[in-house]
């Protein structure tokens, strides 16, 4: 089952995922949109074939969803009965914090072995050093920004560009140091409004025509069109420009590392419910897998690098 948003690597992580159980002697099963899917028996057996040539393509061949229904335990319960009508054992879910959220409540209720896969553009998972599809999303945002920078540069303009990550900035961040950002403001940090506009008078005055600011949607700032706004405000003489990145950091072809990824937890998935492993979501830090559980990964935010902050800054002087 996918659930949540989708990423970029989940159609690897599905194939890995049936191809292993299947060679490993068990029935498959995918659920379709998610818990949704799974409350409304949107059930089908997978064959190998049925996951034949997804490995590169975005998006998730299981559809997804976020599901109210599956807060509520009548919602839940239907789910199990479905499941059980099915034969259904064990799950393998890919998604984020909402996945694992209803998840780790599933099996509390009802005794249900779970491993969970991390599927989210946000890599804001604790028990991994990336979830599946960060690095397609961080690649998607710099192709876009290196675009912008051309016209950036021709116009002599400043650019915010708002990149997605829900309340986390590792997006903001990774994406803004390769594409050499004149600033990030991610909400691990605190902006402060006359500060940021200060450096920029600086920065302008010493070398700089043209800039971009790369601004995680969860920013305290309140995103890129509001202090945007607040820059002109204070600099009216600058001629800045707004771009929202949105929904386009989520799709995609995934990248070769997202892809070994997403085969690897699949793999590891189906590995780990055999070996016992339940209630745990995969990950691999230090490229060493690793059974996290579902609470802590939820819970223990990994702290963004803050040096790497200041790097980034310290190269766009
Ligand atoms: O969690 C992935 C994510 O893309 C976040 O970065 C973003 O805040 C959110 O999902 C958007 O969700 P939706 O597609 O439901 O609007």
């Amino acid at each position: 089952m996918t659930s949540g948003g989708d990423s970029p690597g989940m159609n690897a992580a599905i194939r890995a995922v049936v191809r292993t159980a299947i060679f490993s002697g068990l029935d498959v099963f995918g659920i379709y949109r998610g818990y949704e899917g799974m409350i409304d028996n949107q059930i089908e057996q997978l064959y190998s074939s049925s996951v034949s040539n997804i490995v590169q393509r975005g998006g998730t061949v299981l559809k997804t969803a976020r599901s109210k229904r599956f807060m509520e335990y009548n919602g839940r319960l239907q789910a199990y009965n479905n499941l059980r009508e099915h034969n259904i054992d064990a799950l393998v879910a890919i998604g984020g914090n909402g996945t694992f959220t209803g998840a780790s409540i599933f099996d509390r209720e009802f005794d249900f072995p779970i491993i969970g896969l991390p599927g989210t553009i946000d890599n804001d998972l604790y028990g991994t050093d990336a979830t599946i599809g960060y690095d397609t999303a961080v690649n998607t945002v710099v192709e876009a920004a290196d675009k912008i920078r051309d016209t950036a540069n021709s116009h002599e303009r400043l650019f915010f560009i708002e990149v997605m990550g829900r309340d986390a900035g590792f997006i903001a961040l990774r994406s803004g140091i390769a594409c050499g950002a004149e600033f990030i403001l991610v909400p691990e940090t605190t902006t402060y409004i006359d500060n940021f506009t200060r450096l920029l008078k600086h920065d302008w005055r010493k070398s700089k025509t043209s800039g971009i600011v790369i601004v995680a949607e969860g920013d305290d700032s309140g995103g890129a069109y509001e202090i945007a706004k607040q820059v002109k405000e204070r600099l009216p003489e600058m001629d800045a420009r707004v771009t929202i990145l949105g929904h386009i950091q989520r799709g995609g072809s995934p990248s070769g590392f997202d892809r070994v990824l997403a085969s690897t937890l699949g793999y590891i998935a189906v590995k780990g419910l055999l070996g016992g492993h339940r209630g745990e979501m995969a990950g691999i830090v230090n490229k060493e897998v690793v059974f996290t559980p579902f609470e802590k990964a939820i819970k223990h935010h990994k702290d963004i690098n803050k040096e790497m902050l200041e790097m980034s800054r310290i190269l766009a002087l």
